[in-house]
């Protein structure tokens, strides 16, 4: 294992051994938004996370989601951190939640980790090495049509009223075996990635609920572009992963939901 993934997976254990002790204790809740909640669970996680990362790579930069980031001018390689990523899930009760750790070199992912302490499921992968989970290589699923497709999206916090993905979700809906909405992109993307879903979209995710992710999905043989199949950057508007035989057919359904929301 190269170095950067043995530093992001022993810390992104440390960090899910926090989460799986506060998971069952009473959660202290509080509100970015009118829906957007964080916890005491979210800023430990990331406090640990961030120490350790400057602990062995001082010269990276760091983004992570509750602010605890460090900038690095330059910096050819950053840490893209959620230290909790399905924290409406946490903070409910669902074990639907994971420790995301990405990093990347001049933009592109080229290492992540993706840990589900409650599972126990650890997903890692690092550029031209394969995907793993818990130490076994994952693929993509082979279903070739959406018709036989499972698939999942997810639903921003912020400016719900906006979100044009319910149009998405109706016409994913209807040409599928169903939509899944699991509330971890972390963990949606880890599902491409072992084949449990054959693909997964969504609208405004940020960096750190893809980095990994997006790297594990390419890592398995999938393939992760923008809703239109343009290159995906980490925080661009949109993304779509896939097992790759049904992205065409993925994208023709979004122009077809973007065409309804016009109407
Ligand atoms: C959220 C989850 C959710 C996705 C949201 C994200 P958070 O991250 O990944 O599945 O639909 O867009 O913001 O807030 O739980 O870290
Ligand atoms: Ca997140
Ligand atoms: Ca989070």
């Amino acid at each position: 294992m190269n170095e950067f993934l043995k530093v992001a997976a022993a810390t992104a254990r440390e960090a899910g051994a926090i989460l799986r002790q506060e998971f069952d204790r009473p959660k202290k809740i509080s509100y970015k938004g009118e829906v957007d909640i964080v916890t005491e669970s979210d800023k430990r996680s990331e406090e640990i996370i961030v120490a350790r990362i400057r602990e062995h790579f001082p010269g990276h930069a760091v983004i992570a989601e509750e602010g605890g980031g460090a900038a690095a001018a330059g910096a050819k390689y950053c840490w893209h951190v959620d230290p909790l990523d399905g924290t409406t899930n946490f903070a409910h009760g669902y074990p639907c939640f994971a420790v995301s750790i990405g990093l990347s070199e001049d933009g592109e992912p080229v290492a992540g980790v993706v840990f589900n302490p409650v599972s126990g499921e650890f997903f890692s992968a690092a550029r031209g090495e394969g995907a793993y989970l818990n130490g076994q290589r994952i693929h993509v699923s082979s279903i070739q049509k959406l018709a036989t497709s499972l698939v999942a999206t997810g639903f921003p916090t912020h400016q719900r009223k906006r979100s044009a993905n319910m149009n998405y979700y109706w016409e994913f809906t209807l040409r599928s075996h169903g939509v899944r909405r699991d509330g971890s992109a972390a963990l949606d993307l880890c599902s491409v990635a072992c084949g449990r879903f054959d693909a997964y979209w969504e609208f405004r995710l940020n960096s750190w609920d893809t980095a990994a992710g997006a790297l594990l999905v390419r890592e398995a043989g999938g393939v992760v572009t923008a809703i239109d199949g343009g290159p995906y950057h980490l925080g661009g508007p949109s993304l779509l992963a896939s097992n790759g035989l049904i992205h065409d057919e993925m994208k023709e359904v979004s122009q077809i939901a973007e065409r309804a929301g016009q109407v």
